[in-house]
């Protein structure tokens, strides 16, 4: 590994979330501590990027649908890091090359069809060799995975296991084109069913009723007494829910449980005045948005409108966004266990850059420090693959990450 040319290859580095996370290589890193490179199908928006940037590095050129320029530059490289999206139509050569080579990979799709479809492909190799591919390393997931595991972890070390973990998002910010193509390809390729199941991203195995009833998607807004708040269903629970499952699953194998029966389910906060109204306001516009997109004809006029692929919100927009998860924790029968992950900027791109970029320089720096020791692999998860060294990074990075201990009676 340490022969290979490069420490991580930034793929999809002219898009507009990898453009972000070139300029965050720039600012963050020092050439004599990580050897990087950029990546993607098109010369000369690859070297406008790195002009723009100011950086000197070298730029390698592949595009997604051919498999031996791929191969070529996955195997120079220990960790690559992918922005090109929708992955269900640009990430298939990636991950298969990352297999092979056994280089470690990260991501930030939410196309939890296709992350199915690598864990069916992918995960008894990847486990075998000690290959970390990690899908769903930006504001989806990585919040709800790292604020649960935190939590659970934490209560364990009190004594007192955790049967359930819910989180409560808020969040101000903007939407990138290449964000709605992606949910957009997910509706397209008929997506949404197997996206509704509780426990797509499980190892295959039957759950009960009981289970399946358990973990159901909320579909109305309600009041939440432990938050003392009105709730509405949050638009990334299908997807985060599932890689929350997905890491109780894998700590279960290892024998590392969260515990029996654990639960795990997530919510938008809604703050007053009138927030009974709008929680159920909120609950309406998302059931009408994500019907009206999947109609051919309503999706056509619409389209104009939306932002294209390439774009994103304003500077502006960006800077002044932010969001907050706050996690609580059941623990025994009355304990408490509260969490908080917050950070300045908007979620989409801000946030999900630092994730990202975090989780690749844990996989490049921290070889001997990530969880399960340098033989773990598979189709991960952000806390079955990085753990407490992506939560030490975020902190490190400025991002609030926090776990309050409850006072034991
Ligand atoms: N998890 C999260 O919270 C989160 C947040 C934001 C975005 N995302 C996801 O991240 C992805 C990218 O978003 P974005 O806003 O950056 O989109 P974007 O600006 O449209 O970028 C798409 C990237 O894919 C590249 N690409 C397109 N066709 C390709 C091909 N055949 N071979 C190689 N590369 C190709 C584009 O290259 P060119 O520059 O050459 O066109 C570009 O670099 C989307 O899937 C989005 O859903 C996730």
């Amino acid at each position: 590994m340490s022969e290979r040319s490069y420490d991580v290859v930034l793929y999809g580095a002219s898009g507009f979330v990898g453009k972000q996370t070139v300029q965050y290589f720039a600012n963050h890193t020092a050439p004599e501590q990580v050897r990087w490179a950029i990546a993607g199908r098109n010369r000369q928006r690859l070297e406008a990027v790195r002009d723009e940037v100011g950086v000197t590095v070298d730029v390698l050129v592949a595009d997604s649908q051919d498999q031996q320029e791929i191969d070529a530059i996955v195997a120079q490289t220990r960790v690559i890091l992918t922005t090109a999206g929708p992955f269900a139509l640009y990430g298939n050569a990636l991950v298969d090359a990352c297999v092979r080579f056994k280089t470690h990979y990260v991501d930030i799709t939410g196309e939890t069809p296709w992350v199915r479809a690598l864990i069916d492909r992918h995960h008894e190799q990847a486990a075998t060799d000690g290959t970390r591919i990690i899908p769903c390393c930006g504001f989806d997931s990585v919040p709800s995975d790292l604020g649960t595991y935190l939590i659970v972890r934490r209560s364990q070390e009190l004594g007192i296991p955790c049967k359930q973990v819910k989180a409560y998002f808020q969040a101000a910010g903007g939407f990138n084109g290449g964000t709605l193509a992606s949910a957009f390809n997910l509706y397209d390729s008929q997506g949404l069913a197997q996206m509704n199941e509780p426990f797509l991203l499980n190892p295959i195995g039957n759950h009960t009723q009981a289970e399946l009833d358990r973990n159901r998607d909320p579909q109305l807004p309600s009041f939440d007494p432990d938050l003392n708040a009105w709730i509405a269903p949050f638009f990334m629970g299908a997807v985060n829910t599932r890689i929350v499952r997905r890491s109780a699953a894998l700590f279960e194998d290892w024998q590392e449980s969260y515990g029996a029966d654990f639960t795990y389910q997530e919510y938008l906060k809604v703050e007053e005045p009138l927030a009974g109204l709008k929680a159920a306001g909120m609950t309406a516009g998302l059931a009408l948005f994500i019907g009206a997109v999947q109609q051919p004809q309503v999706r056509s006029l619409l389209q104009p409108i939306l932002p294209q692929p390439g774009s994103g919100p304003s500077e502006q927009t960006m800077n002044e966004g932010w969001f907050s998860c706050e996690l609580i924790g059941t623990a025994g029968d009355r304990h408490k266990v509260r969490g908080l992950i917050r950070d300045q900027g908007d979620p989409g791109n801000r946030a999900t850059v630092k994730f990202l970029c975090e989780a690749a320089l844990s996989l490049a720096l921290h070889t001997v420090e990530l969880p399960g020791g340098q033989t773990r692999g598979g189709i991960l998860t952000p806390a079955t693959g990085l753990g407490d060294v992506l939560v030490q990074r975020l902190r490190h990075a400025g991002m609030t990450v926090e776990v309050e201990v409850p006072t034991l009676e």
